[in-house]
């Protein structure tokens, strides 16, 4: 059993800490990309509390995938939210099905991160969005939380935002890391090629 198959009831309410004011923010980092009636998808989105407030703050659909059957089957079954099974490396929906990506405090948790943008710029729609939240593993309070992830098992394959550029751009998805609070950086860029068609 996985760290978050035991850990789901603490780890769900996680996702509890987005608000509106968040959505509208988030929303207006993809509205770019993502017109009213487009598709989005949540990868490693947990419980959907975000996938939730961006369907209504985008009026868009929003699919919520992830791996963990206790996460996923608190997805709020609502019109425009669709709940589906499955991990970042190997995403069971189809190429260009979705005009963005978001990818919230789970990046680190994909154990191959190589094959999930693969798969990132399989899925969406070439110049279509993708958005990354993630933590910056230099200062010291996040060495300590990257320790102790890999005490319970977890990869903590945390990147700086010059290595997430780097590694995004070279897959076919330039983009540009931004500061955000705390240890907090969004990586943000555009799938430029379709890789799937090499
Ligand atoms: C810390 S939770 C974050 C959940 C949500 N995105 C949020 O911000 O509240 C990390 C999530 O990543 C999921 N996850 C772990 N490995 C994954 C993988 N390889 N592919 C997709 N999701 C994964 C876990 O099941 C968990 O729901």
């Amino acid at each position: 059993m996985g760290f978050f198959d035991w850990a789901a009831p603490l780890i769900r309410r996680y996702g509890d800490r987005f608000g509106a004011e968040d959505a509208v923010t988030i929303a207006g980092w993809l509205r770019a990309a993502v017109e009213p009636g487009g598709h989005v998808l949540d990868v490693g989105g947990g419980a959907g509390q975000l996938a939730a407030l961006l369907a209504d703050t985008l009026t868009a659909h929003v699919t919520v995938l992830d791996p963990t059957a206790a996460m996923l089957s608190h997805v709020p079954t609502r019109p425009r939210i669709t709940a589906v099974s499955g991990s970042a490396e190997d995403i069971p929906l189809p190429d260009s099905a979705f005009d963005a990506i978001v990818v919230t405090d789970a990046f680190h948790h994909f154990r191959d991160q190589d094959a999930a943008v693969r798969e990132f710029a399989r899925v969406v729609r070439p110049g279509g969005a993708v958005l990354v939240l993630d933590l910056d593993p230099r200062p010291l309070a996040m060495r300590v939380i990257a320790l102790a992830e890999r005490l319970v098992g977890e990869p903590a394959a945390f990147m700086t935002p010059e290595q997430m550029c780097t590694f995004m751009a070279s897959r076919g998805i330039p983009g540009e890391c931004t500061p955000e609070a705390g240890a907090s950086y969004r990586f943000l860029g555009r799938v430029e090629k379709d890789l799937t068609a090499a």
